[in-house]
């Protein structure tokens, strides 16, 4: 595809464009300080804000945690951890003044006396009084925390400078009647405004580009309607399984808590929403709402059909040995949580009626991929023949139908298949393809999600971030889906996956016209 080269830089393109960085001083406090999350992605993602001048010139950084640190050494360690994880280039220079502005707290989550610890600390003249607390910490202390900030004076109410905001990481809930729960707790201690609710995907480069693919564009939008749409597929497929102690966590979630009912379902919002009165958080998380509360809710019999779940058995995954995900390390032996998921959706609308939506995710697949492909009907009169190649052998097929898919990660683009006459005298066409890579038109790695959400938080637009009935939305989705794997146990089998495959073969069941299948590439 033809691209102008001049677009490849923000810089070059955007003399109008409003400046991002962040004008107000602000201190940042990151409870679960020293866990995985602060070490790969918060602060490498501040450190790039920091080295492309998107901070502001006064901010502090303070780490909470319950291991034994001083500030040195805990700066120490984190200057490894920036270096190793860092995206961007930068001098020894900067990662040292960065790496100043890091404090660590020491205090047990459930312990007053270690907000009012951090609060003596932070109310310094040294620390601003804007403040960003994010919390990085098992979903059931959620709750704790917010209210010890807020019995600790540490944040202040909603309206007035300095302003206090609330960063929580996923999972929101673990079902409905927890997420309606933590959300009316939340709303006990604070103001809508101040939460920002993260789901790291909305902050992915490409997921924010299928906004500007339909709705900067006029020739795709008129035709993502139930008119010429046959179906609509999202996967999110992994090759890591339970390493590094990660099926403690995972084997109380699972794959539909996990993934779906946050990332794939966004995903969906995003490319099936309709086009929303403005950029602003609460026009998109409107539309966005729309379409989940317009998802037919699956029911206790629905979900035999239309959900797949399944785990991986024990195998080879290149050259490594695969356990089973029961025998997975801090997975029960007895589990019946799903490493794998897939669902048919349909979303109840003028717009969507009767387009099969289909979502799949799973750990241990072939490949590491997010793609969403939107499946065009075919012509309504089938003229030709399409020639399919493989090696030296050909063969003739019907026609292929158009495939727009929106490659998430990696290999990051969008492309368009079409048929078109394959030379030679014979009038049969073949499947061709019009590609768009990030790659060939931006130089360097896209920003990381987080850089960008933090960025958000910052500046406060919480458009990138979930409300709280999206939330609730997105829970009444997958209630029904959860209570019926648990009230009817064996009659709703659980399938088997070889690791380094696409999931069960069930999961084909899910394309009932015979014709469609999962796109695996
Ligand atoms: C997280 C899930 O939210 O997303 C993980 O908890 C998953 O299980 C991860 O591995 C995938 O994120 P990404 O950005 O690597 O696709």
């Amino acid at each position: 595809m033809n691209q102008n080269p001049t677009t490849s830089s923000p810089e070059r393109a955007g003399g109008g464009l409003p400046d991002l960085s962040v004008d107000e001083p602000l201190t940042l406090v990151i409870f679960g300080g020293t866990g995985d999350l602060t070490r790969r992605k918060l602060l490498p993602a501040l450190f790039a804000l920091f080295v492309e001048k998107l901070l502001p010139d006064v901010f502090r950084i303070v780490a909470c945690g319950r291991r034994e640190y001083d500030d040195q050494s805990f700066r120490r360690e984190m200057r490894g951890e920036v270096e190793t994880f860092k995206r961007v280039s930068c001098s020894e220079e900067q990662l040292d003044t960065f790496i100043g502005r890091v404090f660590y707290s020491k205090g047990e989550l459930d312990d007053p006396a270690a907000y009012d610890a951090l609060r003596q600390q932070i109310d310094q003249k040294e620390f601003p009084g804007n403040r960003v607390f994010y919390l990085s910490v098992a979903p059931s202390f959620f709750a704790p925390v917010l209210r010890h900030l807020k019995n600790a004076g540490l944040i202040y109410p909603a309206g007035s400078p300095p302003w206090s905001r609330v960063v929580i990481e996923k999972p929101f809930g673990r079902d409905l009647a927890s997420a309606l729960e933590l959300n009316a707790e939340v709303f006990r201690l604070l103001d809508e405004s101040q939460v920002y609710r993260i789901d790291h995907y909305l902050g992915k480069e490409t997921v924010q580009n299928i906004l500007s693919f339909r709705f900067a564009n006029t020739i795709f939008e008129p035709l993502f309607t139930n008119h010429y749409v046959d179906h609509i597929q999202i996967t999110a497929s992994e090759t890591v399984g339970m390493e590094s102690g990660r099926g403690a966590y995972y084997d109380t979630a699972g794959a539909l808590r996990d993934m779906m009912q946050n990332h794939l379902l966004q995903l969906l919002c995003l490319v099936t929403m309709e086009p929303p009165s403005g950029l602003t958080a609460d026009a998109l998380r409107n539309e966005k709402v729309k379409v989940l509360q317009s998802i037919r809710i699956p029911t206790l019999d629905s979900i035999r059909n239309d959900v797949v779940r399944a785990q991986y058995a024990a195998g080879e995954l290149g050259p490594e040995n695969i356990p089973a995900y029961v025998d997975e390390d801090r997975v029960a032996g007895d589990s019946s949580t799903e490493s794998f998921v897939a669902a048919r959706f349909f979303i109840d609308n003028w717009r969507w009626a009767g387009v099969p939506i289909l979502l799949r995710t799973g750990k241990r697949m072939a490949r590491k991929q997010t793609s969403i492909s939107v499946q065009f009907k075919r012509p309504p009169m089938d003229f030709f023949k399409t020639v399919q190649c493989e090696d030296d052998f050909c063969d003739l097929a019907d026609a292929q139908p158009n495939v727009l898919t929106f490659r998430i990660q990696p290999d990051e683009g969008i492309s368009l298949n079409f048929a078109t006459k394959r030379p030679s005298m014979h009038l049969v066409v073949q499947s061709s393809e019009l590609d768009f890579n990030y790659a060939d038109t931006h130089e360097g790695e896209l920003p990381e999600a987080y850089e960008r959400l933090l960025m958000d938080v910052m500046r406060g637009d919480a458009a990138l971030f979930t409300r709280s009935d999206e939330v609730e939305a997105a829970w009444k989705l997958m209630d029904p889906v959860l209570q019926g794997w648990r009230e009817r146990g064996q009659r709703i089998p659980m399938h088997f996956y070889v690791p380094g495959s696409w999931g069960p073969q069930a999961a084909d069941t899910l394309f009932d016209s015979g014709e469609g299948r999962w796109t695996n590439s």
